[in-house]
């Protein structure tokens, strides 16, 4: 098993490195060339329902998802299905909150999260939403490494 991360502000690439740490295996960004043959283990950033990256595996050799944002874990599961479909997975789907740093993000990007701050502010900030719309304006970070624990029992059973 290996494990392959894109990742815009180095969150996902954080989480990645963890685990691959945990696990006692390789960790390769997928722009860096994926040695052949292993299952994989990918940790994909999460922009509006794509999963960044996750086009270039082969679906074949997907082992599992790991899929890496700023919103609360309940709104991602209600989205779940529709995520699954957009990206073709079909492996078990492990979800974890990572980070926003706003010096890696080019004018693309900021536009989008200032398009998605605007329409949140529309409907109403409150105490849940609030961190996250703080976090795509100024920067912020949900990265927490218990959030691998799930991950990390499903690729080595053996862990209590
Ligand atoms: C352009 C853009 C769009 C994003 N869209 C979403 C989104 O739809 N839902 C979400 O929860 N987080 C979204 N995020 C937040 C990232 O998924 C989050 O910051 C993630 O931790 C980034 O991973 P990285 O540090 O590996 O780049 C978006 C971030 C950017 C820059």
């Amino acid at each position: 098993m290996i494990v392959v991360y894109s990742s815009k502000s180095g969150s996902s690439k954080a989480y990645a490195e963890a685990l691959a740490s945990r696990i006692g295996c390789g960790c390769f960004p997928i722009d860096g060339g994926i040695p052949d043959g292993e299952q994989i283990v990918f940790f994909g950033w999460m922009r509006g329902i794509d999963i960044v990256g996750i086009r270039g595996i082969d679906r074949k050799r997907l082992k599992a998802v790991c899929v890496v944002a700023l919103d609360e874990a309940g709104r991602f599961e209600s989205n779940k299905p529709k995520v699954l479909d957009r990206n073709s997975v079909s492996v078990p789907v492990f979800y974890m909150r990572g980070w926003i740093d706003r010096s890696k993000l080019n004018v693309f990007d900021k536009t989008i999260l200032l398009a998605v701050s605007v329409m949140m502010k529309l409907k109403g900030l409150n105490e849940f939403n609030r961190p996250i719309f703080d976090a795509m304006m100024e920067g912020g970070s949900f990265y927490d490494e218990s959030q691998l624990d799930a991950v990390e029992r499903f690729c080595k059973p053996s862990v209590a």
